[in-house]
């Protein structure tokens, strides 16, 4: 069921088209975020950009963190107007001094991080026949070293006081090699086993830990027709999920739920039946060319 636009309010939140499942979970996000203390990488856009609106206009104070400054400001001022605290930091996550610095002005700020979320990552092709080694680095280094340079640095005070929740955002495209994705799902599928170690070791130091695996989201990432996004949904919707996904401690959270079913049935299919029907289904045509989104 959709909601018509003429119901929407006028505070951030879902919006006109988002489904009735974005205004529930929303309306049951009640007053977790109040207070609580946030970072956020790949803030300056997309999922990580509308992560923290949503959670500044819940009363989050919210630190975020991405490469182009510009953006950042306008993200910045955009979760001020929303009615949370922010500060902003412009620093690559495949930097792990520059990483521990914000940790350090995270704590000297505010003296712990409730929550830390490690979204910013590059996707793209990078088709067999044609690879290329020099973007398979930039997606390691970002989507893997970087993930690790988030969330690492937070991990000693986050045990002291025996709280805290890291998360990362993966992908659905972790749990098969997808056609021309050999460095994205690859990199993802690490990212997800990386935080489920992460997970068993942390659990008796009171620090969970949650792996968010999305279908398609309408971000600039997915702004292009090169194969196809069944079940693609807006970010504010996919914003509403993560949040709730980490108040409720998710281990693994996976959506929307068609794309998860998908992903389940593609899991299942025998390799010399994945191999003839996923390049099909995948709707990529003729030649693709090694590049990143
Ligand atoms: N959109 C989807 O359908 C989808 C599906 C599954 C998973 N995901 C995952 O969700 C995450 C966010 O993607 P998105 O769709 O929101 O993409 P996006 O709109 O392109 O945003 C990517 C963000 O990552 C930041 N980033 C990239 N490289 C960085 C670096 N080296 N250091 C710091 N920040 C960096 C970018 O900021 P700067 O360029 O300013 O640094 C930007 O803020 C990614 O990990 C992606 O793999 C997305």
């Amino acid at each position: 069921m959709r909601i018509p636009a003429d119901v929407v309010r006028d505070r951030p939140g879902c919006g006109p088209g988002d489904s009735a499942e974005c205004f529930r979970k929303e309306k049951a996000m009640g007053d977790f975020w109040r207070g609580r203390a946030v970072v956020i990488t790949g803030a300056s856009s997309g999922i990580g950009k509308d992560l923290g609106l949503l959670l500044a206009s819940r009363g989050a104070r919210v630190a975020l963190v991405a490469r182009r400054r510009e953006l950042l400001a306008e993200v910045e001022a955009g979760c001020v107007a929303a009615g949370g605290e922010a500060v902003s930091f412009a620093a690559d996550v495949a930097d792990a001094r520059a990483m521990e610095a914000v940790r350090d002005e995270v704590l000297g700020r505010w003296g712990f991080a409730d929550v830390v979320v490690a979204n910013a990552g590059v996707g793209g092709l990078n088709p067999g026949a044609t690879f290329s080694l020099d973007l398979h680095r930039r997606f390691v280094e970002v989507n893997c070293m970087g993930l690790a340079n988030t969330l690492v640095p937070f991990i000693p005070s986050m045990v002291a006081r025996r709280a805290g929740r890291l998360v990362g955002v993966s992908s659905l495209a972790a749990f098969r090699g997808l056609p021309a994705a050999a460095s994205y799902s690859s990199t993802k599928a690490q990212q997800g086993v990386f935080l489920e170690s992460l997970r068993v070791d942390l659990r008796q130091a009171g620090v969970a830990v949650t792996s968010i695996h999305p279908g398609f989201v309408e971000t600039p990432m997915t702004d292009h027709d090169e194969f196809r996004m069944p079940f693609k949904i807006p970010v504010r919707r996919s914003s509403v999920l993560i949040a709730r996904a980490i108040e409720r401690r998710r281990r693994a959270y996976l959506y929307p739920w068609p794309m998860k079913l998908l992903t389940y049935l593609n899991r299942s299919l025998p390799g010399w039946l994945y191999d003839r029907l996923i390049p099909r289904l995948s709707g990529q045509s003729g030649h693709v060319s090694a590049r990143a989104f």
